[in-house]
């Protein structure tokens, strides 16, 4: 078995994820970048990093709608390396859904990317996670602790994923660690236009008095990941003191 770690961090082709995928990459990991719709981004970043570092990473396909996919993923995962040290469940579909208005549709495709697949994933994943003792880390969100009434299904899936952390930790102590990152503002969706008016108040209400950066969310990872043998079934909100109000 190769001595590099190896991560997979779902979702990161683009924005979040794929700064995630860059900075473990330039911490050593060689990295796994999954897509759904971003396959030009995915693989611009992949040739980006193998460029850097060949042999280093691969980017791989999967709708997380989809319950075959996630185990085509796991047996691609598995079959680059044969060794996973860190699976980021960043993937995530996210807008608003009014209530009165919500589709069974739209609840399946929040809780399928949220909540469904970081738990099937981990499943299909666990015997290379506990053959490396490695981490899962979670992205979640701070808004769980203020609920917006527009996000209901949304927030009911990461709720889920919240709980999957923690009951996840236990149950995997001591071999696999498992924590969560509650990020604050970071980046302005891309799915939905938020108003100016709404952007302004959800920085109002920031302590730090700014938006979050994608760099405080790797740190974060990196910590929990590589700094932080002595935590599980945390999560750390990393949202300037938003969820304090
Ligand atoms: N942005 C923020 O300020 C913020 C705030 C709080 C929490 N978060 C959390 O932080 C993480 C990253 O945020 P972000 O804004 O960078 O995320 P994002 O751009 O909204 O979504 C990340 C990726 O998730 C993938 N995805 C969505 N549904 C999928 C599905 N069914 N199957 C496969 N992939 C799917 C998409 O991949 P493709 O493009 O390839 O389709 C998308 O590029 C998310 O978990 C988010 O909930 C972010």
């Amino acid at each position: 078995m190769s001595e590099t770690q190896v991560a997979l961090i779902t979702g990161s082709a683009k924005r979040i994820g794929a700064f995630l995928a860059r900075y473990l990459h330039d911490k050593g990991y060689d990295v796994i970048v999954h897509y759904r719709h971003s396959g030009a981004e995915a693989k611009a970043l992949r040739d980006e990093l193998e460029q850097t570092r060949p042999h280093s990473c691969i980017a791989l396909h999967a709708d997380l709608g989809d319950p075959q996919a996630w185990v085509q993923l796991a047996e691609q995962a598995r079959g680059w390396r044969h060794r996973l040290d860190l699976l980021v469940n960043n993937a995530s579909s996210y807008y608003p859904t009014e209530l009165g208005n919500t589709s069974l549709e739209q609840w399946q495709d929040l809780f399928a990317s949220n909540a469904q697949a970081p738990f099937f994933l981990t499943q299909h994943l666990l015997p290379l996670l506990k053959a490396s003792q490695g981490n899962v880390v979670n992205i979640i969100d701070a808004m769980l602790q203020h609920p917006h009434p527009d996000f209901i299904p949304y927030q009911m899936a990461k709720s889920g994923l919240l709980t999957l952390t923690r009951s996840l930790a236990k149950t995997l102590a001591p071999e696999v660690r498992v924590n969560g990152i509650a990020p604050g503002a970071m980046l302005w969706p891309e799915g939905y236009d938020m108003t100016e008016e709404n952007k302004q108040t959800t920085l109002e209400e920031i302590p730090l008095q700014r938006m979050g950066s994608e760099l405080d969310i790797a740190r974060t990872l990196y910590f929990l990941a590589r700094e932080a043998p002595y935590i599980t079934g945390q999560v750390i909100a990393v949202d300037g003191g938003a969820s304090l109000r």
